[in-house]
Protein backbone atom coordinates (compact mmCIF):
# COMPACT_ATOMS: atom_id res chain seq x y z
CA UNK A 1 0.00 0.00 0.00
CA UNK A 2 2.72 2.43 1.14
CA UNK A 3 4.67 1.32 -2.17
CA UNK A 4 1.54 2.14 -4.64
CA UNK A 5 1.32 5.29 -2.66
CA UNK A 6 5.09 6.28 -3.02
CA UNK A 7 4.86 5.18 -6.68
CA UNK A 8 1.35 7.24 -7.17
CA UNK A 9 3.61 10.47 -5.60
CA UNK A 10 6.38 9.98 -7.64
CA UNK A 11 4.72 9.06 -11.11
CA UNK A 12 2.10 12.41 -10.29
CA UNK A 13 5.40 14.85 -9.82
CA UNK A 14 7.32 12.95 -12.23
CA UNK A 15 4.35 14.42 -14.52
CA UNK A 16 4.04 17.85 -13.36
CA UNK A 17 7.60 18.43 -13.46
CA UNK A 18 7.41 17.40 -17.24
CA UNK A 19 4.71 19.90 -17.69
CA UNK A 20 5.85 22.77 -15.78
CA UNK A 21 9.51 22.25 -18.19
CA UNK A 22 7.50 21.70 -21.36
CA UNK A 23 5.37 24.97 -20.55
CA UNK A 24 8.58 26.89 -19.45
CA UNK A 25 9.68 25.64 -22.65
CA UNK A 26 6.75 26.85 -24.32
CA UNK A 27 7.29 30.42 -22.71
CA UNK A 28 10.81 30.67 -23.62
CA UNK A 29 10.13 29.75 -27.27
CA UNK A 30 7.62 32.42 -27.39
CA UNK A 31 9.68 35.73 -26.32
CA UNK A 32 10.60 37.21 -28.92
CA UNK A 33 11.85 40.06 -29.51
CA UNK A 34 10.81 43.01 -31.48
CA UNK A 35 13.03 46.53 -31.99
CA UNK A 36 12.06 49.06 -34.76
CA UNK A 37 14.16 49.05 -37.80
CA UNK A 38 12.98 52.27 -39.20
CA UNK A 39 10.77 53.89 -41.54
CA UNK A 40 11.01 53.26 -45.35
CA UNK A 41 10.87 56.13 -47.46
CA UNK A 42 7.26 56.37 -48.02
CA UNK A 43 6.90 56.66 -44.42
CA UNK A 44 6.21 53.01 -43.38
CA UNK A 45 7.15 51.87 -40.06
CA UNK A 46 9.25 48.56 -40.11
CA UNK A 47 10.66 46.03 -37.19
CA UNK A 48 13.60 43.95 -36.41
CA UNK A 49 12.57 40.59 -34.78
CA UNK A 50 15.16 38.60 -32.62
CA UNK A 51 14.55 34.86 -32.73
CA UNK A 52 16.85 32.64 -30.69
CA UNK A 53 17.13 29.36 -29.46
CA UNK A 54 18.31 27.21 -26.36
CA UNK A 55 21.99 26.75 -28.22
CA UNK A 56 22.58 30.63 -27.88
CA UNK A 57 21.64 30.63 -32.40
CA UNK A 58 20.04 33.81 -33.20
CA UNK A 59 18.13 35.17 -36.35
CA UNK A 60 17.57 38.90 -36.80
CA UNK A 61 14.40 39.07 -39.48
CA UNK A 62 12.85 42.47 -40.26
CA UNK A 63 9.19 42.57 -41.99
CA UNK A 64 10.69 44.66 -44.74
CA UNK A 65 11.23 42.43 -47.60
CA UNK A 66 10.95 39.28 -44.89
CA UNK A 67 14.90 39.74 -45.09
CA UNK A 68 17.12 37.82 -42.56
CA UNK A 69 19.57 40.56 -41.60
CA UNK A 70 21.91 38.40 -39.39
CA UNK A 71 21.99 35.19 -38.79
CA UNK A 72 24.08 34.02 -35.83
CA UNK A 73 25.75 30.32 -35.51
CA UNK A 74 28.89 28.62 -33.39
CA UNK A 75 32.05 27.62 -34.94
CA UNK A 76 33.22 24.14 -33.98
CA UNK A 77 34.90 26.05 -30.44
CA UNK A 78 31.45 27.79 -29.72
CA UNK A 79 32.43 31.09 -31.16
CA UNK A 80 29.48 32.46 -32.97
CA UNK A 81 29.46 34.24 -36.02
CA UNK A 82 27.08 35.93 -38.26
CA UNK A 83 27.15 33.92 -41.69
CA UNK A 84 24.96 36.36 -43.84
CA UNK A 85 25.59 39.11 -45.77
CA UNK A 86 23.73 42.12 -45.27
CA UNK A 87 23.19 45.71 -44.16
CA UNK A 88 22.71 47.88 -40.93
CA UNK A 89 20.30 50.11 -42.05
CA UNK A 90 16.97 49.88 -43.49
CA UNK A 91 17.85 52.87 -46.31
CA UNK A 92 20.66 50.79 -47.40
CA UNK A 93 18.04 47.26 -47.99
CA UNK A 94 15.89 49.91 -49.43
CA UNK A 95 18.79 51.25 -52.45
CA UNK A 96 20.30 47.46 -52.56
CA UNK A 97 20.40 45.73 -55.48
CA UNK A 98 21.72 42.47 -54.21
CA UNK A 99 18.53 41.04 -52.62
CA UNK A 100 20.31 40.08 -49.42
CA UNK A 101 18.68 37.45 -47.10
CA UNK A 102 14.96 38.50 -48.49
CA UNK A 103 12.16 36.70 -49.88
CA UNK A 104 12.39 36.83 -53.37
CA UNK A 105 8.95 36.77 -55.62
CA UNK A 106 6.53 37.02 -57.46
CA UNK A 107 8.71 35.13 -59.85
CA UNK A 108 12.57 34.33 -58.35
CA UNK A 109 15.16 34.24 -60.94
CA UNK A 110 14.44 35.50 -64.88
CA UNK A 111 11.57 35.46 -67.27
CA UNK A 112 13.11 35.66 -70.65
CA UNK A 113 12.24 39.14 -72.66
CA UNK A 114 10.29 40.20 -69.07
CA UNK A 115 6.78 37.97 -71.17
CA UNK A 116 5.20 35.06 -70.56
CA UNK A 117 1.54 33.79 -71.85
CA UNK A 118 -0.34 31.93 -69.44
CA UNK A 119 -3.88 30.67 -70.78
CA UNK A 120 -3.78 32.63 -74.17
CA UNK A 121 -2.95 36.13 -72.58
CA UNK A 122 0.59 37.30 -72.87
CA UNK A 123 1.60 39.30 -69.82
CA UNK A 124 4.80 41.53 -69.97
CA UNK A 125 6.61 42.70 -66.68
CA UNK A 126 9.00 45.13 -66.00
CA UNK A 127 12.81 44.76 -67.46
CA UNK A 128 14.83 45.34 -64.99
CA UNK A 129 17.91 42.55 -65.82
CA UNK A 130 18.98 43.76 -69.73
CA UNK A 131 16.05 42.27 -71.39
CA UNK A 132 14.83 39.99 -68.63
CA UNK A 133 12.28 40.44 -65.62
CA UNK A 134 14.38 39.02 -62.47
CA UNK A 135 13.26 38.24 -59.02
CA UNK A 136 9.85 40.55 -58.82
CA UNK A 137 9.75 43.09 -55.83
CA UNK A 138 8.75 41.13 -52.94
CA UNK A 139 11.95 42.21 -50.84
CA UNK A 140 11.11 45.38 -51.49
CA UNK A 141 7.79 45.46 -49.39
CA UNK A 142 6.60 45.72 -45.60
CA UNK A 143 4.89 42.61 -45.15
CA UNK A 144 2.45 41.77 -41.78
CA UNK A 145 4.43 40.49 -38.97
CA UNK A 146 3.18 38.29 -35.97
CA UNK A 147 4.73 36.15 -33.57
CA UNK A 148 4.02 32.49 -34.04
CA UNK A 149 6.14 31.21 -31.50
CA UNK A 150 5.19 27.36 -30.55
CA UNK A 151 7.36 24.71 -28.96
CA UNK A 152 8.45 23.71 -32.58
CA UNK A 153 10.71 26.88 -31.97
CA UNK A 154 10.30 30.73 -32.41
CA UNK A 155 8.36 31.84 -35.42
CA UNK A 156 7.98 34.76 -37.23
CA UNK A 157 4.85 34.92 -39.68
CA UNK A 158 4.94 36.74 -42.42
CA UNK A 159 2.03 37.67 -45.09
CA UNK A 160 1.89 40.06 -47.95
CA UNK A 161 -0.93 40.42 -50.52
CA UNK A 162 -0.01 41.76 -54.11
CA UNK A 163 -2.08 42.83 -56.05
CA UNK A 164 -3.79 42.02 -59.28
CA UNK A 165 -1.36 43.69 -61.98
CA UNK A 166 1.58 44.10 -59.38
CA UNK A 167 4.90 43.88 -61.70
CA UNK A 168 2.62 42.86 -64.57
CA UNK A 169 1.41 39.86 -62.71
CA UNK A 170 -2.28 38.48 -62.90
CA UNK A 171 -4.06 37.54 -59.58
CA UNK A 172 -4.44 39.24 -56.08
CA UNK A 173 -1.63 36.53 -54.92
CA UNK A 174 -1.80 36.16 -50.79
CA UNK A 175 1.96 35.37 -49.42
CA UNK A 176 2.57 33.80 -46.35
CA UNK A 177 5.75 32.78 -45.30
CA UNK A 178 6.79 31.33 -41.60
CA UNK A 179 9.91 31.13 -40.47
CA UNK A 180 10.78 29.05 -37.83
CA UNK A 181 14.12 28.88 -35.70
CA UNK A 182 14.45 25.33 -33.99
CA UNK A 183 16.38 24.25 -31.12
CA UNK A 184 17.95 21.62 -33.55
CA UNK A 185 19.95 24.74 -35.41
CA UNK A 186 17.30 24.94 -38.13
CA UNK A 187 16.20 28.01 -39.89
CA UNK A 188 13.29 26.21 -42.08
CA UNK A 189 10.96 28.75 -44.19
CA UNK A 190 7.41 27.48 -45.02
CA UNK A 191 6.07 29.54 -47.79
CA UNK A 192 2.23 29.13 -48.93
CA UNK A 193 0.19 31.43 -51.67
CA UNK A 194 -3.33 31.71 -52.79
CA UNK A 195 -4.67 33.64 -55.98
CA UNK A 196 -7.72 34.58 -57.00
CA UNK A 197 -6.68 34.26 -60.90
CA UNK A 198 -4.71 31.54 -62.01
CA UNK A 199 -0.73 33.36 -62.34
CA UNK A 200 2.78 32.16 -61.96
CA UNK A 201 4.68 31.98 -58.77
CA UNK A 202 8.38 31.01 -58.00
CA UNK A 203 9.38 32.38 -54.28
CA UNK A 204 12.74 31.41 -52.39
CA UNK A 205 14.96 33.40 -49.56
CA UNK A 206 17.88 35.10 -50.90
CA UNK A 207 20.57 34.72 -48.01
CA UNK A 208 24.47 34.89 -48.83
CA UNK A 209 25.87 32.91 -46.92
CA UNK A 210 29.31 32.77 -46.13
CA UNK A 211 30.22 30.15 -43.04
CA UNK A 212 33.90 31.68 -41.89
CA UNK A 213 31.41 35.09 -40.91
CA UNK A 214 30.18 37.54 -43.20
CA UNK A 215 32.65 40.35 -44.64
CA UNK A 216 35.43 37.51 -43.95
CA UNK A 217 36.85 37.19 -47.33
CA UNK A 218 35.85 34.93 -50.14
CA UNK A 219 34.30 31.77 -50.17
CA UNK A 220 36.25 30.06 -53.12
CA UNK A 221 37.98 27.36 -50.04
CA UNK A 222 34.40 26.38 -48.62
CA UNK A 223 33.24 23.10 -49.78
CA UNK A 224 29.51 22.50 -51.50
CA UNK A 225 27.68 18.98 -52.67
CA UNK A 226 24.75 18.98 -54.39
CA UNK A 227 22.34 16.21 -55.20
CA UNK A 228 22.25 17.36 -58.70
CA UNK A 229 23.12 14.49 -61.90
CA UNK A 230 22.16 17.65 -64.08
CA UNK A 231 21.67 21.35 -64.49
CA UNK A 232 19.89 24.05 -66.53
CA UNK A 233 23.07 25.30 -69.10
CA UNK A 234 22.50 29.14 -70.15
CA UNK A 235 22.23 31.66 -72.87
CA UNK A 236 24.32 35.21 -72.84
CA UNK A 237 21.63 36.35 -70.63
CA UNK A 238 21.61 33.76 -67.83
CA UNK A 239 18.33 32.31 -69.18
CA UNK A 240 18.21 28.19 -69.73
CA UNK A 241 18.13 27.30 -72.87
CA UNK A 242 15.99 24.13 -72.15
CA UNK A 243 18.19 21.67 -72.28
CA UNK A 244 19.09 19.64 -68.98
CA UNK A 245 22.58 19.13 -69.33
CA UNK A 246 24.48 15.92 -67.18
CA UNK A 247 26.93 17.49 -64.66
CA UNK A 248 29.58 14.37 -64.94
CA UNK A 249 32.94 15.52 -66.08
CA UNK A 250 32.35 19.11 -65.92
CA UNK A 251 32.75 21.99 -63.39
CA UNK A 252 29.29 22.06 -62.21
CA UNK A 253 29.73 18.51 -60.70
CA UNK A 254 29.33 18.60 -57.46
CA UNK A 255 27.84 15.39 -56.56
CA UNK A 256 30.80 14.75 -54.30
CA UNK A 257 31.70 17.68 -52.15
CA UNK A 258 34.27 19.86 -53.87
CA UNK A 259 35.80 23.44 -53.13
CA UNK A 260 33.91 26.58 -54.78
CA UNK A 261 36.97 27.60 -56.17
CA UNK A 262 38.59 24.31 -57.49
CA UNK A 263 37.14 24.60 -61.02
CA UNK A 264 35.65 28.48 -61.25
CA UNK A 265 37.84 30.12 -63.28
CA UNK A 266 37.95 27.29 -65.98
CA UNK A 267 37.73 27.95 -69.24
CA UNK A 268 34.28 26.84 -69.53
CA UNK A 269 31.96 28.44 -71.73
CA UNK A 270 28.87 28.03 -69.19
CA UNK A 271 31.67 29.29 -66.40
CA UNK A 272 32.46 32.08 -68.62
CA UNK A 273 28.66 33.27 -69.34
CA UNK A 274 27.83 33.13 -65.61
CA UNK A 275 31.02 34.92 -64.31
CA UNK A 276 31.25 31.57 -62.26
CA UNK A 277 28.21 29.93 -60.84
CA UNK A 278 25.36 31.23 -61.40
CA UNK A 279 22.82 28.16 -62.20
CA UNK A 280 19.98 26.16 -61.83
CA UNK A 281 20.53 22.53 -60.66
CA UNK A 282 18.12 20.05 -61.42
CA UNK A 283 17.56 18.22 -58.05
CA UNK A 284 17.22 14.38 -58.06
CA UNK A 285 14.52 14.65 -55.92
CA UNK A 286 12.16 12.05 -57.65
CA UNK A 287 9.22 12.79 -55.27
CA UNK A 288 8.58 16.60 -55.33
CA UNK A 289 7.26 18.10 -52.72
CA UNK A 290 8.72 16.00 -49.70
CA UNK A 291 11.62 17.25 -48.58
CA UNK A 292 15.08 16.11 -49.85
CA UNK A 293 18.51 17.38 -49.10
CA UNK A 294 19.97 19.38 -51.83
CA UNK A 295 22.90 20.84 -50.84
CA UNK A 296 25.59 20.78 -47.92
CA UNK A 297 28.58 23.36 -47.71
CA UNK A 298 31.20 23.10 -45.29
CA UNK A 299 34.39 25.38 -44.14
CA UNK A 300 36.88 23.93 -42.89
CA UNK A 301 38.65 26.68 -41.04
CA UNK A 302 35.90 27.33 -38.92
CA UNK A 303 33.95 23.75 -39.03
CA UNK A 304 30.70 24.89 -40.15
CA UNK A 305 28.90 23.09 -42.48
CA UNK A 306 25.14 24.06 -43.54
CA UNK A 307 22.59 21.84 -44.71
CA UNK A 308 19.82 22.51 -47.20
CA UNK A 309 16.81 20.64 -47.27
CA UNK A 310 13.55 21.76 -49.60
CA UNK A 311 10.50 20.51 -51.39
CA UNK A 312 11.55 22.36 -54.22
CA UNK A 313 12.26 20.63 -57.47
CA UNK A 314 15.28 23.48 -58.30
CA UNK A 315 18.39 25.00 -56.61
CA UNK A 316 20.31 28.26 -58.15
CA UNK A 317 23.72 27.78 -56.48
CA UNK A 318 25.09 32.04 -57.37
CA UNK A 319 28.77 32.65 -56.39
CA UNK A 320 28.25 36.52 -55.79
CA UNK A 321 29.87 37.42 -59.07
CA UNK A 322 28.45 40.15 -59.19
CA UNK A 323 29.43 42.04 -55.68
CA UNK A 324 31.72 44.89 -56.46
CA UNK A 325 32.47 45.82 -52.85
CA UNK A 326 29.08 46.93 -51.35
CA UNK A 327 29.42 48.43 -48.06
CA UNK A 328 28.05 46.14 -45.38
CA UNK A 329 27.41 45.20 -41.86
CA UNK A 330 29.32 46.61 -39.40
CA UNK A 331 31.46 48.10 -41.62
CA UNK A 332 32.64 44.74 -43.58
CA UNK A 333 33.00 45.54 -47.56
CA UNK A 334 31.96 42.52 -49.77
CA UNK A 335 33.72 42.25 -52.91
CA UNK A 336 33.43 39.16 -55.79
CA UNK A 337 32.79 36.04 -54.27
CA UNK A 338 32.56 36.88 -50.59
CA UNK A 339 29.32 34.74 -50.32
CA UNK A 340 27.38 32.16 -51.92
CA UNK A 341 23.32 31.63 -52.46
CA UNK A 342 21.63 28.26 -52.54
CA UNK A 343 18.55 29.73 -53.67
CA UNK A 344 15.91 26.83 -53.75
CA UNK A 345 13.08 27.48 -56.23
CA UNK A 346 11.67 26.16 -59.70
CA UNK A 347 13.88 26.70 -62.92
CA UNK A 348 14.44 29.92 -64.40
CA UNK A 349 12.09 30.89 -66.95
CA UNK A 350 9.54 27.94 -66.50
CA UNK A 351 6.48 30.17 -67.63
CA UNK A 352 8.84 29.80 -70.90
CA UNK A 353 9.42 26.48 -70.89
CA UNK A 354 6.37 24.00 -70.28
CA UNK A 355 8.33 21.15 -70.21
CA UNK A 356 10.30 22.46 -66.95
CA UNK A 357 8.04 21.41 -63.60
CA UNK A 358 5.15 23.85 -63.64
CA UNK A 359 5.28 27.55 -61.67
CA UNK A 360 1.31 28.18 -62.75
CA UNK A 361 -0.62 28.08 -59.13
CA UNK A 362 -4.80 27.97 -60.79
CA UNK A 363 -7.30 29.97 -58.44
CA UNK A 364 -8.18 28.41 -55.50
CA UNK A 365 -5.19 26.02 -55.47
CA UNK A 366 -3.05 26.27 -52.23
CA UNK A 367 0.67 26.45 -52.95
CA UNK A 368 3.19 25.13 -50.15
CA UNK A 369 6.70 25.03 -50.57
CA UNK A 370 9.33 24.25 -47.45
CA UNK A 371 13.14 24.82 -47.20
CA UNK A 372 15.18 23.76 -43.76
CA UNK A 373 18.94 25.75 -43.41
CA UNK A 374 20.24 23.31 -40.84
CA UNK A 375 23.69 24.62 -39.20
CA UNK A 376 25.93 21.91 -37.28
CA UNK A 377 29.76 21.95 -37.07
CA UNK A 378 32.09 18.98 -37.14
C1 LIG B 1 20.97 35.60 -59.66
C2 LIG B 1 22.14 36.46 -60.04
C3 LIG B 1 21.87 37.85 -59.57
C4 LIG B 1 21.63 37.82 -58.08
C5 LIG B 1 21.27 39.18 -57.54
C6 LIG B 1 20.81 35.63 -58.18
O1 LIG B 1 19.70 34.89 -57.80
O2 LIG B 1 21.14 34.28 -60.09
O3 LIG B 1 22.34 36.45 -61.43
O4 LIG B 1 22.93 38.69 -59.88
O5 LIG B 1 20.58 36.96 -57.79
O6 LIG B 1 20.25 39.71 -58.24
Amino acid sequence: MVKLRVTTTFILGFLTATIFVSVLQAEANSKMQKQPFGKTEDGQQTDLYLLTNKNGVEAAITNYGGTVVTLKVPDRNGKFDDVVLGYDKLEDYEAGKAYFGAIVGRYANRIAHAKFTLDGITYTLPKNDGDNHLHGVFNKRVWNAKDVSSGAGQALELTYLSKDGEDGFPGNLSVKVVYTLTNQNELKIDYSATTDKDTVLNLTNHCYFNLAGQGNGDILQQQLMIRADRFTPVDANLIPTGELRKVKGSPFDFTTSTVIGARIDQDDEQLKLGKGYDHNWVLNNSTAGSLFVAAQAYDSHSGRQLEVSTTEPGLQFYTGNFLDGIHGKGGKVYNRRYAFCLETQHFPDSPNHPQFPSTVLRRGQHFQSTTVYKFSTK
